[in-house]
């Protein structure tokens, strides 16, 4: 009995050393494997997409990740979601942090979006999908049935992190129409002064605003973006001419903005302005942008001016910024009309970097060569 249990002891003990030695064998191999990464039949020439200039990059080997867990929403509109897999492939593989991506996206687009998430690229990258209900918009947009495709809906989900995020005091909010290439732990280091629940960029005092909106009305300031003739905003007492922020990209202290409830009053301006009309007539940038700049009306800290490149979906954006400030950005956003999938964009070299195409094949960039042919 006790021969055959020793015997049998060294027999595991002998398979034990062969698998280690083929799992050490089979790491050697996938390192060589991504060493020589061009030459594997995975990324076959014939496997590239025309539009694909550096595969390399965007297949970085997987780092180890370590540190505190940086919290990331995002949200996946299903004509976008391209958009948003790009954004987190950029922030995850320009990162050695341990990151952990909340994608917010409606009810229709979750098997879509799981089955991108499952293709190799995004193997290792944490992620919850949140399903957004739009009922809880109801009585807070205008549903002008002729602007239908305007509202949509995820554009709030932002105001809606500490619900998504229960246990979270610290994240960060993107716009899907962003790339990121500093490390994300820089931006989520960004100090929130006592009492402030959220960092944003200023519209006046960066970089990316000198002269952008020259001829486009005030879209630097509150009265771009609020109707200054209202009583309501009258009574606020809030000065005009103020400069306004981003809210592309935030940084919130979600215990503070529990505190504060701010979702409450964002809620609350959002239900006013239905009644009351209460926005810019010229309101250029996002809808959700008002209500925060009231709720936050110096009541915010303020992001590194090259964690929020901005306006890359402007007119002219080719020619405001040149090659070398885009590649030193650390975040760029294609804020405005032009979108980085879209034909008439700058720049988009650098998000198609970052863009894993659709197994599904229903997102398409559009580029001027996949036109030619
Ligand atoms: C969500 O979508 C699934 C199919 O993808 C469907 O079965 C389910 O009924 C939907 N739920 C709601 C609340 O619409
Ligand atoms: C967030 O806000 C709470 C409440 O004001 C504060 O105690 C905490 O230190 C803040 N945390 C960070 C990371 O700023
Ligand atoms: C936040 O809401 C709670 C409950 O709705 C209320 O008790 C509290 O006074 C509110 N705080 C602020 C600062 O408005």
């Amino acid at each position: 009995m006790s021969c055959c249990f020793i015997f049998s002891v060294n027999v595991v003990i002998l398979v034990l050393l062969v698998v280690a030695f083929l799992i050490i064998l089979q790491r050697n191999l996938l390192n060589l494997n991504d060493f020589l990464k061009h030459e594997s039949a995975e990324a076959a020439p014939g496997a590239l997409l025309p539009f694909e200039p550096d595969f390399a990059i965007k297949h970085k080997p997987d780092v180890i990740r370590t540190g505190v867990e940086i919290p990331v929403v995002i949200t996946a509109a299903e004509e976008r979601l391209g958009a948003a897999l790009a954004a987190m492939n950029s922030v995850y593989r320009n990162s050695k942090s341990s990151i952990v991506f909340n994608i917010v996206t409606l009810n229709d687009s979750v098997d879509h979006l799981k089955t991108w998430m499952s293709k190799a690229d995004f193997t290792g990258i944490k992620h919850k999908v949140i399903v957004f209900e739009p009922k809880i918009l109801e009585g807070k947009i205008l549903n002008d049935p002729q602007k239908k495709d305007e509202v949509k809906p995820l554009t709030f989900a932002r105001y809606y992190m500490p619900m998504f995020l229960p246990s979270v005091e610290k994240a960060i909010y993107l716009d899907d129409d962003v790339i990121v290439q500093g490390d994300i732990q820089e931006l989520f280091d960004t100090n929130l002064k006592a009492g402030h629940a959220a960092a944003f960029s200023d519209d006046c005092d960066s970089a990316s605003s000198k002269g952008i909106v020259r001829g486009a009305g005030n879209q630097n300031n509150y009265i771009g973006f609020l109707d200054f003739k209202k009583e309501a905003i009258k009574k606020l007492g809030m000065r005009a001419t103020t400069c306004s922020f981003n809210p592309g990209v935030i940084v919130a202290n979600l215990t503070e903005w529990r505190i504060q409830n701010i979702t409450s009053q964002l809620e609350q301006w959002m239900e006013r302005n239905v009644k009351e009309d209460l926005y810019s007539k010229t309101l250029a940038e996002s809808v959700t942008t008002p209500p925060l700049l009231i709720v936050f009306y110096k009541r915010h800290s303020s992001i590194d001016p090259m964690w929020h490149v901005r306006h890359l979906g402007a007119t002219g954006a080719a020619n405001r910024y040149s090659v070398q400030f885009v590649n030193a950005a650390k975040l760029l956003h294609w804020n405005g009309h032009y979108k980085p999938w879209g034909r008439l964009s700058s720049f988009s070299d650098v998000w198609d970097k970052w863009y894993i195409p659709d197994p599904l094949d229903k997102f398409h960039p559009i580029r001027k060569h996949s036109e030619d042919k």
